[in-house]
């Protein structure tokens, strides 16, 4: 299994330090007995992406949160196992959606066992992790059915499009704060909650949150079309062999439109036409790869991050609140 840093954070306070990796520790713990079956099949597929690594992001940000409150109340763990579950079954799902063929830097499992499969253990990930929210009470089970529900909605609203008139920035980025904003709102939201901070924190950490949410899948798009398959764990370029149009897509639209310079419309006409067609996929890539565009689209993510960090100006300082300013960079710089 791959060792999970906490996304290579100076935490210099060596207690936060401790209690992150120990509370770290106990996710992993509760991740593999979550998804224990009696069934060996299931357990193995339901074990195959968490075994395989994975940053724990949610996780990450649900001890940190719970720094505000008492870092050891019980129902800080468990969250955290709830977050990342959550997360790992719309991973499944999601592979499904985008017929991705690797994630974690393994085989996908629709993959390696199809689409049916890949579905059904998404399900049976749902499943264990409302099993453990029932135990967190019925605040928990609301925040967690409402947050899913906003993120099946944006992965809906992505694979709809936008409605006719509608400004496709506009509706991509309410996408990513449906699809992606949700659950990481949640996981610092759970953190702060079981952990019992003032009331007041929990809105201001939930908020944060979510534009850290926004900025981390942007990031993600940029990283689709940036980095190497050996970073990220995912294959290059998958957003654009499906045609979802991310960020750095959207920016080089607009500049064609409003510049009209031929070579950036026919890279609009290269990224709309068919894209599986391998050549045709990597000469988009290094196109894109080259175009201003993709430096307007890390800006606007570099900007979201900025945003997230301000809003936890009114925290009283501490060295969790340190860690959390030091994440907005560290996911817009992150290399996977
Ligand atoms: C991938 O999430 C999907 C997005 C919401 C961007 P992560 O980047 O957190 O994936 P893992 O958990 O590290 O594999
Ligand atoms: C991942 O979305 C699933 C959710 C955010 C719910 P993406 O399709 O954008 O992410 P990757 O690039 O496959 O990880
Ligand atoms: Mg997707
Ligand atoms: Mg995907």
């Amino acid at each position: 299994m791959t060792v999970v840093e906490p996304f290579g954070l100076s935490v210099r306070d060596q207690a936060l330090e401790a209690d992150v990796r120990t509370g770290l520790s106990a996710v992993e713990a509760g991740l593999l007995d979550a998804t224990k079956s009696e069934v060996p099949f299931i357990t193995e597929a339901a074990q195959h992406l968490v075994r395989a690594g994975g940053k724990r992001f949610r996780p990450l940000l649900v001890m940190l949160a719970a720094q505000f409150g008492d870092p050891y109340a019980p129902g800080i763990v468990p969250s955290a196992v709830v977050v990342e579950l959550t997360h790992l079954a719309t991973l499944y799902h999601d592979d499904v959606m985008d017929e991705a063929d690797v994630r974690r830097g393994v085989d996908s499992a629709n993959t390696r066992w199809g689409n049916s499969v890949a579905v059904l253990t998404g399900d049976f990930l749902f499943a264990r992790a409302s099993h453990i929210l029932a135990d967190l009470g019925p605040e928990a089970v609301r925040i967690q059915a409402e947050a899913f529900e906003r993120l099946v909605t944006g992965q809906i609203l992505e694979t709809a499009g936008p409605r006719d008139g509608r400004d496709p920035v506009d509706h991509y980025l309410d996408v990513m704060a449906g699809k992606t904003g949700s659950l990481v709102a949640v996981s610092v939201r759970f953190g702060a909650m079981m952990s019992g901070a003032d009331e007041r924190v929990v809105d201001t950490l939930t908020q944060y949150g979510e534009r850290l949410g926004v900025a981390f899948q942007l990031a993600d798009d940029v990283l689709d079309i940036a980095s190497d398959s050996h970073e990220s764990g995912k294959t290059p370029g998958t957003d654009l062999r499906e045609g979802v149009p991310t960020l750095p897509v959207l920016r080089l639209r607009a500049m064609a439109d409003a510049e009209g310079r031929p070579e950036d419309l026919e890279l609009v006409a290269l990224l709309e036409s068919d894209l599986t067609d391998d050549d045709r996929h990597a000469e988009a890539l290094r196109r894109l790869r080259e175009h201003p565009a993709l430096e307007q689209a890390r800006k606007d993510t570099v900007r979201y991050a900025q945003e997230a960090r301000a809003m936890l100006a009114p925290l009283p300082d501490c060295s969790a609140k340190a860690a959390l300013e030091e994440l907005c960079d560290a996911v817009v710089h992150r290399a996977g």
